[in-house]
């Protein structure tokens, strides 16, 4: 196992470019299998979690060929409709091949996900999605079997809760059931969109993507196609806290700050220079965070996933900043290594109370997920002495290259074997 060891003090200088989104391939790579012939996906980061979602497809019959930042998948005609336990409990996100397969196959077998370390994360709305649109299901043993005798058909779906990934099941059997499925209050995330873009160009009829009704009207089939994976926003809006927390100055390069509106609007809040084009923005930071209030909450709000990055810079901050956290029942666990670090920090129900300190010093801490093994290497970039992250395979799950990536920037950080 790896460690990152991280020594704080120094402020970070120069550009970053982030490639795709993570949220956005692993389902691109799904999507794939409606269409069998050579697909490829450009602009795929070198992550852990693409590896993962490879060996799903692989499992499936498909053949993934890494090819530098180019993705080529062959589908093949015969699908095997399955995702077993080992490659579930490794990628959660496998549940999304129930509705591609129910589409193509008519019965597909996956196993339960379960929770994990961001809290319960049930599958209820996906699994209603689909009944909707004709599916059955049964749980045996721990797998969720699903069969659909007469096909899929067309319906009206509102989420109770605009989840990505019911959205994305849905959105994915529904491309080539019978009829129309009119989708109300979807997840509007730019990584929805940018599945819409792919699935539009392999012949899919969608209308509405972004807002709170999409429109998808069944085709008889679809077609393979080359796509290019929408920025990462969170490995930008990471990048964006490593420049604010060391009080430098960070340009991220290929990127859509469109994606991050109200992440770069909190930052601003808190004393950051903001500066942004087209496709860049450049985070000067303060030299001590002014504190804020925010909430997570679906697209366009602020993200969950960049909730522990935002907490490690306000725990440098000169007040008490408050924080609520809407989407999962367990995303503060990471506070506890946090508070190792010296950091202050109550927390109440899915509220954190942050009081800022001028130092956190650096100590071995343990990072339990992709967002908040990153925050705690942000802490530690401004921490006193050396923090030692271990469990840093979460992190290559969602960061391609990060510790080169920040040593580019000046960080005094390095990768070893623990
Ligand atoms: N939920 C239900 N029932 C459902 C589905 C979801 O109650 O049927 C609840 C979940 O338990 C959770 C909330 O709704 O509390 C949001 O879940 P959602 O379905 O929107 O999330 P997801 O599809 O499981 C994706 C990302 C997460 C990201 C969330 C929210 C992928 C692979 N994962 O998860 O990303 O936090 O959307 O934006 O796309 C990460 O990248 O580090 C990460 C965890």
């Amino acid at each position: 196992m790896d460690q990152i060891v991280v020594t704080g003090g120094t402020r970070l200088e120069g550009s970053v470019p982030v490639l795709g989104a993570k949220n956005a391939v692993l389902k691109q790579m799904v999507a794939m299998l409606l269409a069998p012939g050579s697909h490829r996906l450009t602009n795929v980061p070198g992550i852990l979690d693409v590896e993962l979602m490879g060996r799903v497809l692989d499992h499936i019959g498909a053949e993934c060929k890494p090819d530098g930042h180019d993705l080529i998948v062959e589908i093949p005609d015969d699908l095997r409709p399955e995702a077993p336990l080992e490659l579930v409990r490794q990628m959660r996100a496998s549940i999304i091949v129930l509705g591609p397969l129910l589409a193509r196959n008519g019965t597909a077998s996956v196993a339960f996900p379960g929770g994990d370390d961001l809290g319960a994360r049930p599958i209820d709305m996906h699994l209603a999605g689909l009944r909707a649109l004709g599916a059955e299901f049964e749980l045996e043993h721990g797998t969720v079997v699903g069969r659909a005798p007469n096909g899929l058909t067309g319906a009206e779906i509102d989420l109770e809760f605009p989840s990505v990934g019911a959205t994305e099941n849905i959105l994915l059997a529904a491309v080539l059931a019978r009829g129309e499925t009119v989708l109300g209050n979807p997840a509007r995330e730019p990584e929805i969109q940018d599945l819409v873009v792919q699935l539009t160009a392999m012949g899919a009829d969608i209308t509405g993507a972004g807002t709170s009704r999409m429109v998808i009207r069944g085709v008889g089939e679809l077609h393979p196609v080359d796509h290019r994976v929408v920025p990462d926003r969170l490995e930008a809006g990471t990048y964006a806290i490593a420049g604010a927390i060391s009080r430098g100055r960070v340009r991220v390069d290929h990127c859509l700050p469109d994606h991050l509106r109200m992440e770069l609007k909190k930052l601003a809040e808190t004393g950051c220079e903001v500066k942004r084009g087209d496709d860049w923005f450049e985070v000067e930071g303060p030299d001590r965070p002014r504190p804020i209030d925010f909430a997570t909450l679906p697209f366009p709000g602020f993200a969950t996933d960049m909730q522990p990055q935002m907490v490690a810079l306000l725990a440098f901050g000169n007040g008490t900043s408050v924080v609520t956290e809407n989407l999962y029942d367990a995303r503060f666990r990471y506070l506890g290594e946090l508070m190792r670090m010296g950091a202050d920090v109550t927390t109440e129900w899915q509220h954190a109370v942050i009081r800022g300190s001028e130092r956190l010093s650096g100590c071995p801490v343990l990072a339990p997920d992709i967002r908040a093994g990153a925050a705690l290497v942000l802490a530690g970039l401004r921490a006193d002495g050396y923090t030692i992250v271990s469990d840093i395979q979460h992190i290559d799950r969602g960061y391609e290259g990060f510790v080169d990536r920040l040593a580019s920037l000046g960080a005094v950080i390095e990768r070893r074997s623990a």
